[in-house]
């Protein structure tokens, strides 16, 4: 892998095309190589990886990862200041963030328990609960609602076999409600995983699942390193 894969992976412009695949964005080959060589100590936390192999018994952090909690950690004036990375990097690994997940992070940076838990459970990005490899977030926000994205949600709720929230028995999928993704110009956004496919329709829903399906048994675009 380069360096050039720290460009915006996310974006998959305005064509509804999705030529990455969840390596090329996830880029798990990175663990424990963050910062990459000659890169700002911030670049250890500021990209979402997540596994799709993940384990909840995971210890935080060994090896590459208590570099990259270290590098965290270092990077911050407080230990207050690095506790959503510190979250990051324990989702990343586990795929979710328990309450005793809350609490080992908490022991590890010097935090209160109660302290940790308030700001994990705020945001909506920490998993509370075990998701599939794949999360898909539909949002069904103002513009895309008014685009048809309850249809995609119903779409890939009937296609994954799931319903709203819950994971499809083959632990691939797990079909949620997002509120703005913010680009609302696209609509129907989704978010899976990391990668944003804009303008999707309920046609496009069979493909898209059929093209995950594809990158978890080793398929998926060749796609082109970005500049
Ligand atoms: S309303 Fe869907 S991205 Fe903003």
């Amino acid at each position: 892998m380069s360096g050039a894969r720290f460009h915006n992976p996310g974006w998959a412009g305005n064509t509804g095309e999705f030529d990455l695949t969840e390596d090329d964005v996830r880029g798990a080959g990175y663990a424990g190589e963050l910062p990459p060589e000659g890169r700002h100590p911030s670049t250890a936390a500021s990209h979402p990886f997540q596994l799709v192999e993940r384990d909840p018994a995971a210890p935080l952090f060994e090896g590459p990862y208590q570099e990259r909690f270290e590098k965290i950690r270092s990077r911050y004036p407080t230990a207050m200041a690095a506790l959503l990375p510190a979250l990051n990097l324990a989702q990343e690994l586990r795929g979710y963030v328990s309450p005793e997940t809350m609490d080992e992070v908490a022991e590890l940076l010097g935090l209160g328990s109660a302290y940790v838990r308030g700001v994990a459970t705020f945001y909506t990005m920490y998993n509370k609960r075990p998701v599939g490899r794949f999360l898909i977030q539909v949002c069904t926000n103002i513009s895309c609602n008014l685009c048809g994205a309850d249809e995609v949600l119903a779409a890939f709720l009937e296609h994954t076999g799931t319903e709203l929230g819950d994971t499809s028995a083959d632990g691939n999928f797990t079909v949620a409600e997002a509120e703005c993704l913010a680009a609302c110009g696209f609509p129907t956004c989704v978010q899976i995983n990391e990668r944003y496919f804009e303008d999707v329709s309920v046609a496009d829903v069979p493909g898209i699942l059929a093209r995950l399906k594809s990158e978890l048994n080793g398929g998926g675009d060749t796609a082109p390193t970005p500049e």
